[in-house]
């Protein structure tokens, strides 16, 4: 039995769609067990702020999935080692653990460093920690109204090789149903380009005919604009950590292994925005 987690939440969502479809012998893991209404299979609270909850959670898996937390810093990094000590005492064989393609400890953005701590929690076991690229919804979000404005704000920053949810959910699917020969962190799962600020400008001025211009502002400005909109501290913080790391090119690389996985071309950055203009 595969115990899902994160299953109210984008990615996890998706996954746990396509094993349902597949006929996959799953359960499911959730904070909020109202959330979970249409599937007819097993749901447990797991809260992993709450290790009591994912013993009887996690009961009887023999793979977890287990979606990152959406909480940073420390809290992140404790709720991952609460559920990995859960799925380990509930003597689960294997782990596949959201990751992502910058995780590192030394990373200028916060998560890649939670990430890299949690990987640290995961060596012991048997498990795959996906790396996965970086969402191309994050960079919808990043241009803002920018479509309104036409003007594109945000401090200096570096090539992304922008990834969609979906292809991401078709790797996990894979790597949970022996698809992978991966063991401990994948490689880097990412689309076929990385595309800066000005490239998705540009890009988003083709498809919408509209002109939209990129204007690079200071780091400073850009953390006192965040906390003008009233971001808290930390988060305006995590913000600019991550336009530091593109900069560095800590999400610039390309890897194949996605498409050789898909045995497609991963979606393109293009539809991703087509889709977007579209909504
Ligand atoms: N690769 C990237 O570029 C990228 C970008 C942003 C985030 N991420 C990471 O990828 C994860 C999945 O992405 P997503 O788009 O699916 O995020 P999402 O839609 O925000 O979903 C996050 C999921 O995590 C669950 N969760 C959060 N805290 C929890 C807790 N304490 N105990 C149990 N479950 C908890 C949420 O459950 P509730 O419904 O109960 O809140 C939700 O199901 C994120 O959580 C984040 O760690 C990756």
């Amino acid at each position: 039995m595969i115990v899902l987690t994160g299953v109210t939440g984008k990615l996890g969502s998706l996954v746990a769609g396509q094993l349902l479809q597949q006929g996959a012998d799953v359960s499911i893991s959730v904070r909020d067990p109202q959330q979970v209404r249409d599937w007819e299979v097993r749901v447990r609270r797991g809260d992993y702020a709450d290790p009591a909850s994912l013993g009887a959670a996690f009961e009887g898996a023999d793979q977890i999935f287990l979606v990152s937390s959406n909480s940073s810093g420390l809290h992140a990094q404790q709720h991952h080692r609460n559920a990995i000590e859960a799925a380990r005492k509930a003597g689960a064989r294997r782990l596949v653990y959201t990751s992502h393609m910058g995780a590192g400890a030394d990373s200028l953005f916060p998560p890649m460093r939670d990430h890299a701590g949690s990987e640290a929690f995961l060596r012991g076991g048997d498990y795959i920690s996906l790396r996965n690229g970086f969402y191309a919804d994050s960079a919808v979000q990043m241009m803002g109204r920018a479509w309104e404005t036409g003007k594109l704000v945000a401090p200096e920053d570096g090539p992304v090789s922008w990834t969609a949810h979906a292809d991401l959910a078709h790797a996990a699917v894979l790597a949970l149903t022996g698809g992978t020969d991966w063991q401990g962190a994948s490689p880097a799962l990412t689309g076929t380009e990385a595309l800066t600020m000005a490239d998705l400008a540009a890009l988003a001025a083709g498809l919408s005919g509209r002109s939209i211009e990129r204007v690079v502002i200071s780091d400073e400005e850009y953390r006192a604009s965040l906390l003008g909109r009233g971001l808290p501290k930390e988060r305006a913080d995590l913000m600019v950590g991550l336009f530091a790391a593109s900069r560095r090119g800590e999400f610039a690389a390309i890897d194949p292994t996605l498409e050789r996985l898909l045995g497609r071309r991963p979606v393109t950055m293009r539809e991703v925005l087509e889709e977007a203009l579209r909504s």
